[in-house]
């Protein structure tokens, strides 16, 4: 039985927590399958056996920022042990516990009211506390829902009933454990492998771990996202050949046929296949240290396969007091919201309320690579696989030919004020009178028309310049030589514009200027409107700009003529074939 023990700070969680394990002294901590005590990021995992049964103690930071550590730990557990203290009551940290505990689908929750020693163990202090509590669990759908009054410090209803709480009704918090039923059997699902290809490409023999369901050779499978069938010809554990393999277990495997699958593909029974999708709905648990913003690409994994992913809307995010939906722009730490989702490749996932293993996902940031959610998924989309590609004849080579050019976007990248418009004008107006074909987006014009719902906020600007990248794709796909000329501060959408593109295609300008040398230019008086306070979230001000790395052309604008800048870039056209010599 996996048990996770919550509570805030302050609460006696760990008094709890070892009062438990002291408890389970007599029995011996057992060797569970996992190993002995380990810690994973922020979460410890403790193995100890009472009179029926092995236990699994999961244990997370009360802290509110490790909800994180709390959804990576929780997954899969089968009880919830909330603390709570007698005199501070249900907290918010209480309500957002149990709310998790909920959306990860935890069927029992034991509500430990801690410190009665110190409220004089009254009954009515008790009472209290479980129905301000009752008053809000009724709203998920727990299994059971139990309260005990306990004293961790001195151990009142831990092990055995306590006599100062004569008039307590129910059963010691231990005997609760033990009388617990387990509802999650990983067995008795469908079957499901994560397969890895040590070898790559097209295969017979994989390996993995089966994550829920049976492994049988003979059975017929899947593997899901090329919707390929095949047989379990035979299974290995350690090398040794098996008849059988159960959840949580490393096998090897060989397929009836050869196969294409790929890291984190999942092999599953015929007959009981898992969704594919590009796009679906989630929870999501938002524990990032920056905000979620809409459009930005992260990268999403799901067992054991890593897939670029962006939330392409946010449905609602959950009040934490009233549970209320609320509409929401963006979530920030803590925020459970509920999501749409697109990813760049079909991925095959359950539904998290059919299958905790497969329905499970993280998201994590590219630039740092640290988790900033956890999403459980609620349904796939099905429009996703209804819409297709439209293979056309004439393509963007062809384009490209017909005009004499290889389609680009440079992408001018700086400061308001750095001079991008104005050598980008200068870079068009040389082309043109070439013979060249192009088109200019500029953000001061693009944000009348196309973009003009949409503000300075960070989640905006990433919607602005997923926007403009996708046309500045239209655009090259069309064969232009396209120039983009917006602040684009983030580098995560100026990667995310890069992406759209071949290699070679997107040529990254970084407009080169001191913000000091911007604010003396100032050629739309706004670094003067910023001064006086009129604009707020001004970039370079009190919005950060993120500078290139490594753009393919850096122009110093203090060491030269917007003409010198401009025919800099004519060289670089050419030298890359672009235009001709
Ligand atoms: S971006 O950050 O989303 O890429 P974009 O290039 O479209 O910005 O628009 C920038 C232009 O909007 C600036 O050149 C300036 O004229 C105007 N502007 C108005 N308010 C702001 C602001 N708060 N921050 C930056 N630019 C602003």
């Amino acid at each position: 039985m996996k048990l996770l023990v919550c509570g805030g700070f302050g609460t006696g969680k760990t008094t709890l927590k070892e009062r438990l394990l002291k408890e389970a002294g007599g029995g011996g901590a057992a060797a569970a399958a996992d190993g002995g005590h380990y810690e994973t990021v922020d979460v410890s995992i403790e193995p100890f056996r009472l009179k029926s049964r092995d236990y699994l103690l999961v244990d997370t930071p009360g802290n509110d920022r490790y909800t994180r550590s709390l959804t990576g730990g929780a997954a899969g557990s089968d009880v919830a042990v909330l603390v709570v203290d007698v005199n501070s009551g249900v907290t918010v940290q209480t309500k957002r516990h149990a709310l998790i505990a909920s959306l990860l689908g935890i069927p029992h929750i034991v509500l430990a009211v801690n410190k009665m020693d110190d409220a004089s163990y009254s009954k009515k202090a008790f009472q209290e506390v479980v129905r301000s509590f009752e008053k809000f669990a009724d709203a998920f759908d727990f299994s059971s829902v139990n309260a005990v009054p306990v004293s961790a410090r001195q151990g009142d209803n831990i092990g055995t009933l306590s006599d100062a709480m004569s008039w307590f009704e129910g059963t010691a918090l231990i005997d609760y454990l033990e009388a617990t039923e387990l509802e999650h059997d990983r067995a008795g699902r469908p079957l499901r492998i994560a397969a890895l290809n040590p070898n790559g490409g097209p295969s017979r023999t994989f390996s993995g771990t089966v994550a829920t369901g049976i492994a049988r050779p003979g059975a017929a499978v899947v593997v899901a996202v090329p919707a390929r069938t095949s047989r379990l010809a035979a299974i290995a554990i350690d090398g040794k050949p098996v008849e059988e393999a159960l959840p949580g277990q490393a096998v090897t495997f060989e397929l009836a046929d050869e196969v294409e699958a790929g890291d984190g593909d999942i092999i599953a029974a015929a007959d009981n296949r898992p969704e594919v999708s590009d796009q679906f709905a989630a929870h999501v648990i938002w524990t990032g240290e920056h905000d979620l913003l809409p459009g930005r690409p992260y990268d999403l994994m799901i067992g054991g396969r890593k897939v670029g992913a962006a939330v392409t809307e946010i449905k609602h995010k959950i009040d934490i007091e009233t549970f209320e939906h609320l509409a929401a722009k963006t979530l920030e730490g803590n925020d459970v919201g509920f999501c749409n989702i697109a990813v760049d490749k079909p991925i095959a996932f359950d539904p998290f309320e059919t299958n905790r293993e497969t329905g499970v996902f993280m998201l994590v940031e590219r630039e740092t690579g640290t988790q900033v959610a956890t999403g459980l998924i609620w349904f796939g989309l099905r429009r996703a696989t209804n819409i297709h590609w439209q293979a056309l004849d004439v393509n963007k080579a062809a384009r490209g030919n017909l005009k004499g050019q290889k389609p680009v976007v440079l992408w001018f990248t700086g400061l308001s004020g750095s001079g991008k418009s104005t050598v980008a004008n200068l870079v068009e107006k040389k082309l043109h009178s070439e013979g060249r074909h192009t088109y200019t987006l500029d953000g001061d014009n693009v944000r009348h028309g196309l973009n003009k719902d949409l503000g300075f906020t960070d989640a905006d600007r990433v919607e602005n310049i997923r926007r403009v990248a996708e046309v500045s794709r239209l655009f090259a796909d069309a064969g232009e030589i396209v120039l983009v000329s917006f602040i684009s501060p983030f580098r995560s959408e100026r990667r995310l514009a890069r992406d759209l593109l071949e290699d070679g295609e997107f040529i990254e300008v970084y407009v080169d200027t001191p913000i000091e040398v911007c604010q003396q230019r100032d050629p739309k008086g706004l670094y003067k409107k910023v001064a006086e306070g009129k604009i707020k979230n001004f970039t370079g001000i009190d919005s950060p700009y993120e500078a290139p790395e490594e753009p393919e052309i850096h122009l110093d604008t203090t060491k030269g003529t917007p003409e010198e800048l401009a025919d800099e870039i004519i060289a670089a056209l050419r030298s890359r074939g672009v235009v001709a010599q």
